[in-house]
């Protein structure tokens, strides 16, 4: 059997690290794709890559590309092509430019792969993930946003830093939009099984929550230019992980809600089964009240940016 055929569509920030974990994980060959004027970055990228598998024996070609041709029947795409946030910029304040190329992109993977499995991240997510859908056309189950994941990644974090915990006995959900209206889910927070709520006083859980909220922002700030790229990259990976290998993980994805919480022809972070059929099934479970509430407020984030799309 041969390797399977991950196309990375963007080859920037996010799409170099992409391209490094795939290959230390041996998930399959990887082309790096980006436009023209960026194609001697993405193969000095891949052939850098290369260069570095005989210390450890990584089994994996790279390469580096701007002709389409190169993707065809890849088996996923992970796309991150489009402009990062520059501080004082909100996510969807990147809206009118990476529309136009996420609509050029799907197109395209359309025309070289339509039976592929496709993981957005550009940002605003929770538009590009629409976008993609409304313009590639793939079935619900081939097509997710990554946000949960990273945004779960920087719960953990915070409730591990405060706890003093290992960070991996911490568990937690990040629900919702890809936005400062996500929502944290306190309740199913847990360390080793404990729920936090009971490890950790309610004003310190709330400023986690916050943290959690404006994370993205707080590294934004912090680099002074562009955005987070070595978590968002894993928890992408996670995702591709799982369904290459048909792992059956668990992950807070953007997936096509047709019904499940209150949510109808929408893209929205809720736990979804990451396998080879792609996303196989939403866990449903049901919420607080003032949990549907946040997830209410946050829903209408989500509709007021696609709207935006005209899509
Ligand atoms: P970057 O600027 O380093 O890389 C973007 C790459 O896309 C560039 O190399 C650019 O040349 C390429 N590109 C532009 N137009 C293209 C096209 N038509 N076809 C192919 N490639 C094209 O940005 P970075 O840091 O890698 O971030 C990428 C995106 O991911 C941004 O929109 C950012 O906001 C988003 N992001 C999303 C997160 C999430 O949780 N969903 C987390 C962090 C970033
Ligand atoms: C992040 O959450 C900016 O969406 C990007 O890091």
């Amino acid at each position: 059997m041969s390797r399977p055929k991950i196309a990375l569509i963007g080859g920037g920030q996010i799409g170099g690290n992409l391209a490094l974990l795939a290959a230390q994980k041996e998930l399959g060959d990887i082309v790096i794709f980006d436009i023209p004027k960026a194609e001697g970055m993405v193969k000095g990228k891949a052939l850098d890559i290369m260069q570095l598998r005989p210390h450890d024996g990584y089994d994996a070609d790279i390469s580096g590309t701007s002709n389409w041709n190169d993707v065809k029947d890849a088996d996923i795409f992970i796309i991150t092509a489009g402009i990062p946030r520059k501080p004082g910029m909100n996510r969807e304040d990147l809206l009118g430019i990476n529309l136009g190329i996420m609509k050029d992109v799907a197109t395209n993977i359309k025309e070289q792969a339509p039976n592929a499995f496709v993981i957005v991240i550009s940002n605003p997510l929770d538009a590009m993930v629409y976008a993609f859908h409304k313009v590639a056309g793939f079935s619900k189950k081939m097509v997710v946003g990554m946000a949960g994941a990273l945004d779960s990644a920087r719960f953990r974090t915070f409730i591990a830093m405060e706890t003093g915990c290992s960070v991996q006995d911490v568990t937690c959900m990040v629900l919702g939009g890809h936005g400062d209206t996500m929502v944290p889910v306190t309740r199913l927070a847990t360390v080793g099984g404990v729920p936090v709520e009971e490890l950790i006083p309610s004003n310190r859980l709330e400023k986690i929550v916050n943290r959690t909220r404006f994370a993205g922002g707080e590294i934004v700030k912090l680099f002074g230019n562009g955005s987070a790229f070595y978590a968002p990259a894993q928890s992408a990976i996670e995702i591709a992980e799982s369904y290459l290998r048909d792992k059956k993980r668990v992950i807070p994805c953007a997936s096509l809600c047709e019904g499940e919480f209150g949510v109808d022809g929408y893209f929205i972070g809720v736990p979804s089964v990451i396998g080879a059929g792609g996303v196989e099934r939403i866990l449903e479970f049901e919420l607080k009240e003032d949990e549907k509430a946040a997830l209410n407020n946050t829903l209408e984030a989500v509709k007021k940016t696609v709207a935006e799309t005209g899509l």
